[in-house]
């Protein structure tokens, strides 16, 4: 089995979690797994179909899945890594920026990943060594390398207070960006890094379904992704610093990791 025919199956089960989550549209009811942390029938039907496609293709693969899904098959050296809806919050609230996020690992190492926005239609895919492409056509990161002339965006976790760590690590960025989002989903973040459209993001509260097709999107579109300190991302710590991989990046890194009173 070839990593292009893992990535065909990964398109597909996105492309139907998708048309999945815009047939619910209007008619999902809202529940909250915790202060601000939002799930809706939605989130869950799309991962029941990821889910199918993905095993009747791959029965001896391991599945993570955020929405409760766990299997691994004795053995298993494949992984899929599933966010069936990320941007719950934008989608509860009709903001076009939301997506289907898939990863999939070898031996713990990623080697295929899909992002689909279904408000756009846009399929972003990567394959281990191969590029990084938008609807097929191969995509770069941008060419911006100094953070004043930057867009980036800043994540906070559900339920952040005032006087936490990243609304401190937010306003120390705060003044010297050109331009500051919070956009409520961090699979397209990295996607859009991936594409050019955006320079800099960085996280201390992602799991592993919200980065792992993310981390390759942008490393394979020639981006640079890893903990804020700089080191390399590890995907199952709440720690990511992703950019072009211009100057933008020692930049933040520099700012994000200095020191600053605890919150
Ligand atoms: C969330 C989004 C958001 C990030 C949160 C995630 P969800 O995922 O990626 O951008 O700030 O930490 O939990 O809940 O919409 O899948
Ligand atoms: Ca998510
Ligand atoms: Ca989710």
């Amino acid at each position: 089995m070839s990593y292009v025919e893992f990535l065909a199956a990964a398109e597909d089960a996105a492309r139907t979690a998708g048309q999945i989550l815009q047939s619910w549209a209007g008619r999902f009811t809202v529940s909250e797994k915790g202060p601000a942390d939002l799930v809706t029938e939605a989130d869950v039907a799309s991962q029941e179909a990821i889910h199918r496609i993905l095993h009747e293709r791959f029965p001896d693969h391991a599945f993570l899945g955020e929405e409760g899904l766990r299997s691994a098959p004795g053995g298993a050296e494949y992984r899929w890594i599933i966010d069936p809806l990320d941007g719950t919050s934008n989608y509860v609230h009709r903001f076009p920026y939301y997506a289907v996020s898939i990863g999939l690992q070898f031996r713990k190492e990623l080697i295929a990943g899909v992002i689909y926005d279904p408000t756009r239609d846009e399929m972003f895919a990567a394959r281990r060594g191969a590029g990084a492409t938008l609807d097929g056509r191969p995509i770069r990161v941008s060419r911006f390398d100094r953070l004043d002339r930057a867009m980036v965006i800043a994540s906070f976790p559900p339920g952040v207070t005032a006087d936490s760590l990243p609304i401190q690590r937010f306003l120390k960025v705060l003044p010297c960006a050109q331009t500051i989002h919070r956009s409520g989903s961090a699979a397209l973040n990295l996607a859009y890094i991936a594409a050019g459209r955006l320079d800099a993001f960085w996280s201390t509260s992602l799991k592993a379904w919200d980065v792992a097709a993310g981390a390759l999107l942008v490393t394979e579109a020639g981006g640079r992704i890893t903990s804020m300190d700089g080191r390399p991302l590890d995907i199952e710590v709440p720690d990511l610093l992703g950019s072009n991989g211009t100057g933008i990046h020692e930049e933040l890194s520099a700012l994000l990791s200095g020191n600053m009173a605890a919150g």
